[in-house]
């Protein structure tokens, strides 16, 4: 048994030598180590031995099994560092090499123009408000003023998700979600940022687009105070000479109703190709709210007045940066993007 023991330690020694990697070492192991391994067969042999040498036999056995068990650990661990050794030879970086730039991108134009415009309102006093893109038939007409077959409906072509629910096709539901929320606090002073969705699809309509409401309520609130603050927003968003025109018009949320235009941008007024001569380019609808919407949103329509207004931003967008096609803003062509 003792000679056992001594010449399985030689060949363990032996074998321990000659492996050559993790798998060979785990082979290796099982077979001296594992449930029929050597070393553990011949322990469960020590029954067989008299009783006079199995102290020593026994604390024999287990130094060889201790020992064992340290060797594999420790060849595990040569082998292990040897291959991140490999590795770290085969994959070295050579840090006196320049580093590899990378671009970091930019704000897309209707990003930048939307964060100009609630800039400025912001700076105004006016506060921002969200409200959902898949809207109630409801809030997206019929508290507008437009019940089912009113013809006012076929201006904005809807997505409908079933009868009573569809994508909004313009944010002025949110004028009445707010005023719901706040009555009968005044003074109701918000612009709503969004995106809004057509059945359109040409150079200038796109079936998604963003739009910017705004809203004002309060007592004595007049079609003065409508004009003097878009002239200033005009002016912060285009430049201080542009001037303003309001044309009357028609929303059914509103009474009365005006188109609102700037002095053009490129020829001031003079009329060019941009303007189609006029000198004057539309860039928002709006009016004094219609009392039924007043009404509906929980204020008294008898006590407080308020103005409205809704523009779309792409359209700023692309006069801003005199950009003729709409799809642009959503093919992601680097080439245009990089120059806003
Ligand atoms: N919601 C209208 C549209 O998308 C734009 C609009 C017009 C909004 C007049 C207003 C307004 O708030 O007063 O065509």
């Amino acid at each position: 048994m003792r000679e056992r023991i001594e010449k399985l330690k030689a060949k363990l020694a032996e074998d321990l030598k000659s492996t050559s990697d993790l798998k060979e070492l785990e082979n290796l192991r099982v077979r001296y180590l594992g449930k029929k391994g050597e070393i553990t067969l011949l322990m469960r042999r020590m029954g067989e031995v008299s009783a006079e040498e199995r102290p020593l036999l026994g604390k024999l056995l287990n130094e060889l099994k201790k020992n064992a068990e340290r060797s594999f650990v420790d060849k595990r661990g040569e082998f292990e560092n040897k291959h991140s050794a490999d590795r770290w030879e085969k994959e070295r970086i050579d840090v006196t090499l320049p580093g590899r730039s990378f671009s970091i991108g930019g704000k897309h134009p209707v990003t930048l123009v939307l964060e100009e415009i609630e800039e400025i309102f912001t700076s105004m006093g006016f506060k921002i408000a969200e409200g959902p893109d898949v809207e109630l038939d409801y809030y997206n007409f019929e508290a507008l003023n437009m019940p089912r077959e009113h013809p006012a409906r076929d201006m904005q072509d809807s997505f409908y998700i079933n009868p009573e629910v569809l994508l909004r096709t313009h944010t002025s539901p949110v004028e009445v979600r707010t005023m719901e929320a706040q009555a009968p606090e005044l003074p109701v002073r918000i612009i709503s940022p969004g995106k809004v969705y057509r059945r359109d699809d040409d150079v200038t309509h796109s079936p998604m687009f963003h739009q910017v409401e705004g809203l004002v309520v309060d007592r004595g609130i007049t079609l003065a105070d409508l004009k003097g603050t878009l002239l200033l927003f005009v002016r912060e968003m285009f430049g201080k000479d542009r001037e303003i025109r309001l044309r009357p018009s028609f929303f059914p949320f509103t009474e009365p109703s005006a188109e609102v235009d700037i002095s053009c941008i490129v020829c001031n007024g003079k009329g060019c190709r941009v303007c189609g001569g006029t000198g004057w380019l539309e860039i928002l609808g709006s009016g004094m709210s219609h009392p039924h919407v007043l009404r509906v949103s929980g204020y008294n329509p008898e006590e407080v007045t308020g103005y409205a207004f809704g523009m779309g931003v792409e359209r700023i967008a692309m006069l801003k940066y005199g950009i003729e096609d709409i799809r642009l803003f959503y093919t992601n062509d680097l080439r245009m993007l990089s120059q806003c």
